[in-house]
């Protein structure tokens, strides 16, 4: 008889994203002569810039010859020319030094944000932002890490930190005692940001408790404002209890591509129960060296290709367009009387539903009404109630008509 891991019977309903997919999906089918304008799901729309397209096929012809084919990439954390771009484009440039060996090429933040819990112990307490990224969440539901939800959706044995309009959608330092606390910023779905000294006090809290940041920096190329950090490596010592993610899915449109990396710092220390230190590195390379053979090699040279001046110069104007998008929404929902927030050094527009409407009540009064597609807040957490997401990666031409249509909602 094969036993199910009954973790899985814990998960509330479907994932956050097929789960408005398919009542997206029921609706067309009913209204098959209603066009249906999304900005639900954070996928990008705009096509990859040419530097990279051209990247792409020259490695598939250097692909298709003897003398210059590749097989696996070496231990499948990533050719050296991309951890190279990488240590020097993301991180020398802003003063930080990372070694080529503490950066793991994969395949997407999603997969290493929801893979890397399974290095640390079944015991940790971990502490989550509420509203949050689901897939923090959920692999610690299926791990066992958790107990069971709520009414709320809220689990058990996990420490929530609610972030509302009222504490400015900022975490405050939990009381209770945790061991891994996942933090994204620029936050995904808020769209708030986090300055250097509120990470400073996260980096302190972890240094003392001696628990691990896991630092979810996927949105961090849509930062606009030059005081923010982009990596929580530019605070001391976060190197010693930080592991950070990037994506270049959202940074140069990489959702139909799969690229990102991890970045484990040697410095990074985890314990056993009885107390014995022990390198965090090793484990992660361990870990993907068995269950991971890397990234194509035509994919990573198109990711290299982005820290070229074309390729940087090209993915700016792309951000540029979906920052203007951000604008627009942001302008626009305040002038018909909506309260806004994000959009400003985040490409996540994080709005407040009309008083009294809850936030799956306002997706189907956007989707019935006016054929528009958001995410509720609640999807993202008990304290996302009365809230909703809208992403700026639609078309522009799509935002301008999902404009007009919120115009003529009546709620
Ligand atoms: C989102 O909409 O939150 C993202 O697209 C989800 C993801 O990146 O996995």
């Amino acid at each position: 008889m094969a036993l199910i891991n009954e973790n899985f019977l814990k998960l509330k309903a479907g994932y956050l994203f097929p789960e408005i997919g398919r009542r997206v999906r029921a609706y067309k089918q009913q209204n098959p002569d209603k066009k249906v304008i999304s900005l639900g799901i954070g996928d990008v729309t705009q096509p990859l810039a040419p530097a990279v397209v051209e990247a792409m096929k020259a490695a598939s012809d250097e692909m298709g010859k003897i003398e210059t084919f590749h097989g696996y990439d070496d231990g499948g954390t990533g050719y050296e020319f991309l951890r190279k771009a990488i240590q020097h484009g993301d991180f020398q440039s802003r003063g930080v030094e990372i070694g080529l060996d503490e950066i793991f090429v994969s395949d997407g933040a999603k997969c290493d944000t929801g893979n890397l819990q399974e290095i640390f112990g079944i015991d940790n307490v971990i502490a989550v932002t509420d509203p949050v990224y689901p897939v923090y969440v959920d692999t610690n539901v299926m791990a066992g890490r958790t107990g069971d939800a709520d009414e709320k959706g809220r689990y058990g044995k996990i420490v929530y930190m609610p972030c509302t309009a009222e504490n400015n959608f900022t975490p405050v330092l939990p009381k209770e005692k945790v061991d891994i606390v996942y933090l994204c910023f620029p936050n995904n779905p808020t769209g708030t940001v986090a300055t250097k000294e509120d990470l400073k006090k996260w980096v302190d809290f972890a240094r003392e408790t001696k628990a691990i940041i896991l630092f979810d920096a996927a949105y961090e190329a849509f930062i606009t404002d030059a005081s923010i950090p982009h990596s929580i490596y530019e605070i001391e010592g976060a190197k010693e209890v930080a592991i950070e993610f990037r994506s270049y899915s959202k940074t140069a449109g990489f959702t139909g591509v799969r690229c990102a990396y991890t970045v484990v710092p040697k410095e990074l220390i985890g314990y056993t129960k009885d107390g014995k230190a022990v390198d965090v590195n090793p484990i992660w390379n361990r870990r993907q060296s068995t269950k991971f053979n890397g990234v194509s090699y035509i994919t990573q040279r198109a990711a290299a290709a982005i820290y070229t001046p074309q390729g940087q110069k090209q993915i700016k104007d792309i951000i540029a367009i979906y920052m203007n998008n951000a604008k627009t929404i942001c302008k626009e929902l305040a002038a018909l009387g909506y309260t806004v927030y994000g959009g400003v050094n985040a490409p996540y527009i994080w709005m407040k539903t009309p008083k009294g409407v809850s936030s799956w009540e306002f997706f189907d009064k956007l989707l019935n009404g006016v054929q528009l597609v958001g995410t509720p807040g609640a999807g993202f957490g008990a304290s996302g109630e009365g809230y909703f997401r809208l992403t700026a990666f639609g078309k522009p031409e799509d935002v301008k008509e999902a404009l007009a249509r919120f115009a003529k909602l009546k709620v």
